[in-house]
């Protein structure tokens, strides 16, 4: 939530800033703000809206200024207004701060700064901090014994006083050529550049300028002064960088030919397929293999359980992978929600794997849950798309995702990504258990197919514009599926509500009858998702129900699972694949259906309101 990006260099900085926003706006996007610093001193712009908004407003009057900060927020405290909008500026006009995140105790802080006369323009923890900065500034002495300065000084003992996350990015009026960041529990990321230095909340922002990153652990800040940078912890000790060199094709983020980036992701989904299978096949192709999972087949063996934990469609991912694992490896699985989790104080037994999905490897309810987990000694694995994020770095081992940039907010590369790394985590975890040859070398086949089948269903996809915009004008949905397909059927129903605000709702086809068939009438139609022919007629009796109270029915069904005549009012056919992988492809029509109802709607897609991509908030 919120995106923060800093420059500080020998060019102009509005554009580049601009241009580094433009890239986060999928993290939050109510309103959107600019600090500039030059001679003539701090000038901050903000504008309620799109970053585009705050474009128009910068280009009537650009600034020459080499270095700035810029955030585009996803309201927390205070609802979307220009004065609640950051970049935040201290009463007294020294210190400007944008940040990501959330500082719990920002009443009482804001109650003692107000008796030591700052004012108030907000309803923000930002601005609070923003003051307490402002405040360490105006007693501290100009060369502190840390070697800092006196603005590096004032961030760090103002962040002594706070509780709470942040990544953080901070100007002083009086200090042109000095710029701060620190991070806690949100990301923050430094690039370092050829006579620049920038600050972001993500890699894409700062990967057109540079692809040298250090990325900040929780507790660190770095003073920036002019070509130079050091990062030191909050008890002032400093710290050794890693920089690192991102391998990231920036026009892999680009929109091209498509109107929305979400309807590129799903089109891309062969490609994303591929590479994440690409190279972790055994040469004898009977299992799958994971260069970086660091925990040996013999320790595998000695797991009893596995703890998945997720939070949104990451979690649905999780739900399919203990289908997947159970049925194919046999070890027990529990899925938690990682918000539930985290405070739950869960008994495990002492042979749990813990692993963890995310695919901006930065929700900090599944970082939060990572984290517990490793404090108890537990072995910690992680899915994610987010290479060189805070899971990622956090946890024991895991497995990169590799799907490319996702930036429509709803999910959909990313989701069936996880999926089909969790099919050969199955597969590698069967093998080294009682999954034999055969078996294994018949899932292998079945895994390389899919990215050609997914082909032969996005080809579908005119077929499936025509089908949404039949119902276009419904308020209730239901999605059902049994087995596998339950939490194909909760994907579908949450992809609906996310994007078109279309109540939906997912359930195992079977539990309809147990209450939300109350729901069937001629306004709510369903979705049912049936590929597998050894629950098929089962499947049949559930949609006669609804037939018989006027449902309309909507039937994505596998080319084996043949239908009575007459039985669907619409009907996508997708093709017969090993089971291991149709959760995959029958995710993609019903993906496809509420991308076109919710473009027949005339909904904003990419950036749907009230959500941000990457929940980096409580
Ligand atoms: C829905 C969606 C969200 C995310 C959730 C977790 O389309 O994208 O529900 O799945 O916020 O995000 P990650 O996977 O980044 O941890």
């Amino acid at each position: 939530m919120c995106g923060i990006v800093g420059y500080l260099g020998k060019q102009n900085a509005t554009g580049i800033l601009l241009e580094g926003l433009k890239r986060l706006e999928y993290r939050g996007y109510d309103s959107s703000g600019l600090a500039v610093l030059d001679s003539g001193g701090l000038e901050v712009t903000k504008r309620v809206g799109r970053v585009k908004e705050l474009l128009a407003a910068v280009k009537k009057s650009p600034s020459q200024a080499k270095m700035g900060i810029c955030h585009t927020r996803w309201a927390t405290h205070g609802g979307v207004t220009e004065e609640n909008a950051h970049p935040h500026l201290s009463s007294d006009g020294k210190i400007s701060l944008v940040l990501n995140g959330v500082i719990e105790n920002y009443n009482p802080i804001r109650k003692f700064l107000t008796s030591k006369g700052y004012t108030f323009y907000s309803e923000t923890d930002t601005e609070v901090l923003c003051n307490l900065i402002a405040y360490h500034y105006a007693k501290e002495i100009d060369s502190p014994s840390d070697g800092g300065t006196r603005f590096s000084q004032s961030v760090r003992k103002a962040l002594h006083h706070v509780e709470g996350t942040y990544g953080l990015a901070a100007l002083c009026a009086d200090c042109p050529d000095e710029m701060v960041g620190a991070r806690h529990g949100s990301p923050l990321i430094l690039g370092v550049g050829n006579d620049e230095m920038l600050l972001a909340s993500d890699v894409s922002a700062l990967v057109s300028r540079t692809p040298n990153v250090v990325y900040l652990n929780d507790g660190e800040l770095v003073h920036i002064r002019g070509n130079n940078f050091t990062i030191s912890t909050h008890e002032s000790e400093d710290v050794q960088p890693v920089i690192n060199t991102v391998d990231w094709d920036v026009s892999e983020g680009e929109i091209g030919d498509f109107d929305h980036f979400m309807l590129k992701e799903i089109f891309e989904q062969p490609e994303a397929l591929e590479n994440a299978m690409r190279g972790r096949f055994s040469q004898d192709q009977s299992t799958a293999k994971f260069g970086g999972l660091n925990v040996t087949p013999q320790e595998l063996r000695q797991i009893d359980r596995i703890l998945l934990c997720a939070c949104g469609t990451a979690w649905h991912a999780c739900l399919t992978i203990e289908f997947l694992i159970e049925k194919y490896a046999r070890i027990p699985v529990e899925v938690e929600y990682a918000s539930e989790f985290r405070y739950r104080n869960a008994p495990l037994d002492k042979n749990t794997l813990v692993l963890v999905v995310s695919q901006s490897g930065e929700t900090i309810d599944t970082l939060a849950a990572l984290k517990e987990s490793k404090r108890k000694g537990y072995t910690t694995l992680a899915i994610t798309n987010g290479v060189g994020s805070t899971i990622a770095r956090e946890s024991d081992g895991g497995i990169y995702q590799h799907a490319g940039p996702e930036i429509g907010v709803a999910s959909t590369k990313a989701f069936t990504s996880q999926l089909v790394i969790g099919a050969m985590l199955a597969l590698y975890l069967g093998r080294l258990r009682d999954l034999s040859f055969n078996e294994g070398a018949e899932m292998v086949i079945g895994l390389k197919e899919v990215p050609d089948l997914v082909r032969k269903i996005v080809q579908q996809s005119e077929h499936i514009h025509t089908i949404a915009k039949k119902y276009v004008h419904k308020q209730d949905f239901l999605f059902l599926g049994r087995l596998s397909m339950f939490p194909i059927a909760l994907e579908g129903a949450l992809k609906l509500k996310e994007i078109s605000y279309i109540h939906a709702e997912g359930y195992p086809a079977a539990e309809m009858k147990h209450g939300p068939i109350a729901l069937i009438s001629e306004d709510c139609p369903s979705v049912f998702i049936a590929t597998e022919p050894d629950t098929v007629s089962k499947v049949i009796s559930n949609m006669q129900e609804v037939k018989a109270r006027k449902g309309q029915l909507i039937i994505v069904r596998s080319e084996s699972c043949e239908m009575p005549d007459g039985l669907a009012d619409d009907e996508v056919v997708i093709p017969d694949c090993h089971p291991a992988v149709a959760p995959i492809l029958a995710c993609i029509p019903v993906q496809l259906l509420s991308y076109y109802i919710a473009v027949e709607r005339g909904c904003d897609v990419d950036k749907p309101r009230n959500l941000a991509k990457s929940v980096t908030v409580e």
